[in-house]
């Protein structure tokens, strides 16, 4: 996520707001710009590149003034560039945006065909020109034009608005995107993360969704889109600023698994579309409807490859093969036209991903992909790419890139479904309505998972874990396997349910635990047989269960409630009991969770 500063008091605006994007700056961003007001004139100055870029702007061109906005953007829509870097303007209004505005390209249609010029690709602009019609109407308040604008917008934002029409003050609003104001003596911050006020102030009001804020120096005036008043209370920050990087979370790792819920939202945003019981990938369509679909990908993005596979060949009822990239580039592939292939990678730069996408364009296949980083160097090779919208991730153990990758192949496996003539109207609704649902029971199973620490003790000690699933359990058995190896450093292995007997269970003995996914659902009976498996040789079973499941407390030791989803989206929910777990067994050892040795977030090598 983008990050936003805004200041209105005695102070040098500038000096402030760059302080302000400093502290945001280890969330990673490729852009970067202010806006000043100054004696009724607004000055812009933002670049491409790190802060130090948009500094030696500001040392050529001074901006005074004591009332100013700032963003560091993280690219959405749009690549990083000069053009597309914020404080957007449109007339006498500039706007940062945090977020994403779902029905842009609705609304850009609407404005231009009313005259507006649009200079760059973001889906931000747009907002800068509505509150530009808005306050053409007519003279009204700043605050009204951006409640005017807000009205018309579907989708998330934090954002902060100036205009050089209104130049004693300012107006931030906020939607699914997290804003904070920071009130000092005649002084009033903004900033969408703490870090960034708590050099000046620790008395702040955290806003809520729907509040629109005017603000000046001395004032701030908080209301509804519809202008009726809301109090909030101020609170005094004790966190320090490390902490406050965090958002109070002792790792980063924690921080990102519980922003989850608000990355699928993010990622499903816009592409669901209930009415018409479809899916988009973007504003282009695929160039046909695949005969095969192959993923790509390594890693954890590789186990969402896995479950990719459930999510479409149940609904598209195309067959899909899931390949690691870096053996799939060594293999002369049988792979071309009518394949689609699918890259996924959260960095967008991993080697092998990259080139063995590259091999199956060569030979002649379609290829998308499935990245979080914007103009990553494989959203760059591949003819069409769906971002997911997690946000930075910071923590080394994927955790958000992983549930929204889920989230995206499951928007693509409507999308084929649908165009493929495989997936039924009926069909088609009831997996979209389900998976509306999903953040929401994310957030329940997250809130559920308590008592991790006494869990984790348990086993700090244990030298190897079994992680074991069915189905779509399966994959995350793997990832689980995997979580818990990258940073506790135990070894784990993940095994598909059905293949313990063929091997693993000369393992099982009293030291080892065994984690079994085990959902109500599809598979559910035949977990249980392979559950008493492992508790007839006394293995000691932890089980990933789904609340209300009075059959499996007489099969485990220890049980990690989920909460009911359909077979295709478990996965959404049943890997977060399996980060929870990795994390807490990782912090009982002591590791270095974000930053476990060996391993770097982006592996640019073969
Ligand atoms: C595990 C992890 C790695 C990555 C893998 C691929 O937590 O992060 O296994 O998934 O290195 O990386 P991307 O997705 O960037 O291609």
């Amino acid at each position: 996520m983008c990050g936003i500063v805004g200041y209105v008091g005695t102070r040098v605006a500038t000096s402030v707001l760059m302080n302000g994007l400093r502290r945001l700056e280890y969330r990673g961003y490729d852009s970067a710009g202010v806006a000043v007001l100054s004696g009724g004139k607004m000055q812009i100055l933002r670049c491409r590149g790190k802060l130090s870029a948009l500094e030696a702007l500001l040392a050529e061109t001074a901006l005074p003034g004591n009332l100013g906005i700032g963003h560091t953007r993280w690219a959405t829509h749009g690549r990083p560039s000069d053009e597309n870097a914020h404080p957007h303007k449109a007339g006498p209004v500039a706007v940062v945006h945090n977020g994403i505005v779902e029905n842009h390209v609705a609304l850009r249609e609407r404005l231009q065909a009313a005259g507006c010029t649009f200079s760059s690709q973001t889906d931000t602009e747009v907002i800068a020109h509505l509150v530009d019609e808005a306050l053409a109407k007519g003279p009204k308040p700043l605050v009204t034009a951006v409640c005017e604008a807000l009205a018309q917008v579907e989708g998330s934002y934090a954002v902060a608005v100036v205009s050089d029409l209104h130049p004693d003050e300012f107006v931030v609003a906020k939607l699914a995107s997290p804003l904070v104001l920071g009130v000092g003596e005649g002084e009033v911050f903004v900033a969408s993360d703490a870090p960034a006020l708590l050099e000046y102030t620790r008395e702040v009001i955290f806003l809520e969704d729907g509040d629109v804020v005017a603000i000046r120096a001395d004032q701030v005036e908080i209301m509804d889109l519809a202008g009726k008043p809301i109090v909030r209370a101020k609170k005094t920050i004790t966190w320090t600023a490390a902490q406050a990087e965090k958002a109070g979370y002792p790792h980063f790792m924690l921080k990102e698994i519980h922003e989850q819920p608000r990355a699928v939202s993010d990622t499903l945003r816009g592409r669901l579309l209930p009415d018409t019981n479809d899916a988009v990938l973007g504003d282009e369509e695929l160039p046909e409807v695949p005969k095969r679909v192959v993923i790509l990908a390594c890693g954890t993005s590789y186990h969402a490859g896995l479950v990719g596979k459930f999510l479409i060949e149940s609904t598209a009822r195309i067959p899909c093969e899931v390949d690691l990239a870096s053996e799939f580039r060594y293999r002369d592939p049988v792979v071309g036209p009518g394949d689609l292939v699918v890259a996924i990678s959260q960095s967008g730069e991993t080697a092998d991903t990259l080139a063995a996408v590259k091999e199956a364009k060569g030979r002649g296949a379609t290829t998308l992909a499935i990245c979080n980083v914007v103009d990553s160097a494989i959203a760059r090779v591949c003819h069409r790419v769906l971002y997911t919208h997690a946000g930075p991730e910071i923590g080394v153990a994927s955790t958000k890139c992983f549930t929204a990758q889920l989230a995206a192949l499951a928007v693509l496996a409507i999308h084929v479904g649908k165009r493929s003539g495989n997936l039924k109207d009926a069909d088609a609704a009831a997996l979209i309505s389900e998976l509306m649902h999903i953040p929401a029971k994310m957030t329940e199973t997250l809130q559920g998972l308590t008592g991790m620490k006494e869990l984790a003790r348990k086993h700090v000690h244990a030298r190897d874990f079994l992680f074991l699933g069915r189905g779509t359990s399966y994959p995350i058995a793997l990832e689980g396997a995997l979580k818990l190896k990258e940073i506790s450093y135990i070894h784990a292995e993940g095994y598909a349910a059905g293949e313990m007997k063929h091997g693993p269970i000369a393992l099982i003995d009293d030291g080892l635990p065994v984690v079994v996914i085990a959902p109500l659902g599809k598979g559910y009976d035949k977990v249980l047989s392979n559950l008493a498996e492992v508790r007839a040789r006394e293995g000691h079973v932890i089980a990933v269960a789904t609340v209300g499941d009075k059959a499996i407390a007489e099969y485990c030791q220890d049980i990690l409630w989920v909460q009911d989803a359909p077979h295709l989206l478990q996965p959404l929910l049943t890997v977060l009991p399996l980060q929870m777990l990795a994390y807490a067994v990782a912090v009982a050892r002591g590791s270095d969770v974000d930053q476990p040795r060996n391993l770097a977030k982006s592996v640019t090598v073969e």
